[in-house]
């Protein structure tokens, strides 16, 4: 597949995703939708990917640029045939002439589950077809909208005919063009030279070179058995859809590879997360981004993990949040808990319900088990980080670090006003305000004394006679 290039045509606005954003751009399970077919290429082992793109061509360029695409533009979008030419260029740099020779994949850059194994077996059977140009087609359940594969009596591909321009037998026709093709480069330039646009929407067709082939005999097709593979994207639903059958998929793979998935309908495994097997998620879970989750851990209904790595063993109680954080093997989180950017977990450390860390490490052993915010500290190992506890770590212009040593205890409702250090060995005294360091085994107390009143007569509402 080396000595095969790609194109994938993304230069069209989308008009029925009713959006601001490029059509090309909107997110499939957390990556734009062109990054799918770029990837299928890839996986397909071609030797060069050009993308064609033109509405927002910028934006475009600078989120899927990539050392192995070249960009080409369609500044102005006037068909699936005026988009490849626009490609020639890019395929035949400074070689002058017609450039590149050989076979090359056509895809559409709104098709985002094609197969880099369907890519393969089209340039393979093209090419043992001799054919000058041979379109992937399916027989999906409703061929509407699709251009339709017109083949003469003895059954040889004739054209193909958009929905628009056909005859109301042409679109009794069920095998339909799923708008992917291999053709041989020269000859589609010669092709396309001699393509008009005499057809509904006053457009170059891509799909007209195929007449041109068939004239010589040589226009053949490769039907494709699943159709979902092929969906194009044009409207939100079909995102949707689309985004569902891409799940369906992901998931399945996963469980293949040991994965437990309680319920595979819910769980959002986004392209790039890596798990282990025997690592077990509850419904509703969304992993994105770059997320790695070893052997055995359990992450439970509800919980969000992003850019994250989980250490064998660990359990994510249902309902947490966890962005760019780390835990060590064994370590436990949430019910409830919010782990941001830096939050680190060494083996065995646990955060309970409603805490929330960032950039900070809780030791081997630790415990920050109820309502607690660690925010820019250090704690050692053994440590128990009472019910309650604030770093206090911004104080309006900077933030400062807060350190707790080995084997420290921190009573509950404690403020740590930062810069602060607790030594190993130390203990705060619950409710305390603590602005100065704590040195190791010693009590710290930083709290108003308490005074009692006897026989204190409170004011009550309504006014209780208290006076003699
Ligand atoms: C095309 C095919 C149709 C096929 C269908 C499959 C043609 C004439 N028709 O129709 O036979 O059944 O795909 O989905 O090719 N694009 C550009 N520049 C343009 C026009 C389009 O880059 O000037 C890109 C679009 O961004 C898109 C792809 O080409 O990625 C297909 O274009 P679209 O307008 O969706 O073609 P269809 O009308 O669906
Ligand atoms: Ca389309």
């Amino acid at each position: 597949m080396n000595d095969v290039v790609a194109v994938v045509l993304a230069a069209g606005q989308g008009t029925r995703m009713r959006s601001s954003l490029a059509k090309v751009l909107h997110p499939l399970l957390g990556h734009p939708l062109l990054s799918f077919p770029l990837d299928a290429c890839r996986g397909a082992g071609v030797g060069r990917i050009v993308a064609v793109v033109g509405h927002q061509a910028d934006e475009v360029r600078r989120l899927l640029g990539a050392a192995d695409v070249t960009f080409a533009l369609q500044a102005e979008q006037k068909g699936t045939g005026h988009a490849l030419l626009c490609a020639r260029e890019a395929l035949s740099p400074g070689e002058g002439g017609s450039g590149f020779r050989g076979t090359a994949l056509v895809l559409c850059g709104d098709v985002p589950l094609i197969r880099p194994e369907t890519l393969r077996r089209l340039a393979q059977t093209h090419r043992q077809a001799g054919a000058l140009v041979t379109v992937l087609s399916m027989e999906p359940p409703e061929p509407r909208g699709y251009g339709r594969l017109v083949r003469d009596a003895a059954g040889r591909l004739e054209r193909i005919v958009e929905e628009r321009d056909a005859s109301p037998a042409q679109r009794a026709v069920r095998e339909v063009n799923t708008g992917t093709y291999a053709l041989e480069l020269p000859w589609a330039w010669d092709a396309l030279g001699q393509v008009g646009t005499a057809n509904s929407q006053g457009e170059y067709y891509l799909t007209d070179v195929v007449a041109v082939a068939a004239h010589d005999g040589r226009a053949a097709a490769v039907l494709l058995e699943d159709p979902e593979e092929v969906m194009g994207i044009n409207s939100r639903l079909h995102l949707a859809e689309a985004g569902a059958a891409l799940r369906r998929r992901i998931n399945r793979a996963w469980m293949e590879a040991g994965v437990t998935i309680e319920d595979p309908e819910t769980a959002w495994i986004e392209p790039g997360v890596v798990l282990e097997p025997d690592v077990t998620l509850g419904p509703c879970v969304r992993l994105e981004g770059a997320t790695r989750i070893c052997s055995g851990v359990r992450i439970d209904q509800g919980s969000v993990v992003r850019d994250s790595e989980i250490g064998p063993g660990a359990h994510v109680k249902p309902y947490c949040v966890l962005s760019e954080a780390r835990l060590g093997p064994g370590a436990q989180v949430g019910p409830f808990a919010h782990l941001r950017p830096g939050a680190v977990l060494a083996d065995d450390a646990r955060v309970g319900n409603f805490v929330e860390m960032k950039k900070s490490v809780l030791g081997r052993g630790s415990k920050a088990n109820h309502l607690t915010y660690l925010g820019d500290a250090t704690v050692g190992e053994g440590a128990n980080i009472g019910a309650g506890t604030i770093t206090c770590n911004y104080d309006g212009v900077h933030k400062h670090k807060t350190a707790i040593g080995d084997g420290a205890f921190i009573g509950s409702n404690t403020s740590l006003v930062a810069p602060v250090t607790v030594g190993a060995g130390a203990t705060v005294a619950a409710g305390s305000t603590l602005t100065h360091d704590v040195p190791d085994g010693a009590l710290g107390v930083a709290r108003g004394k308490q005074r009692n009143v006897e026989g204190w007569n409170r004011r009550r509402p309504g006014g209780v006679k208290s006076e003699t």
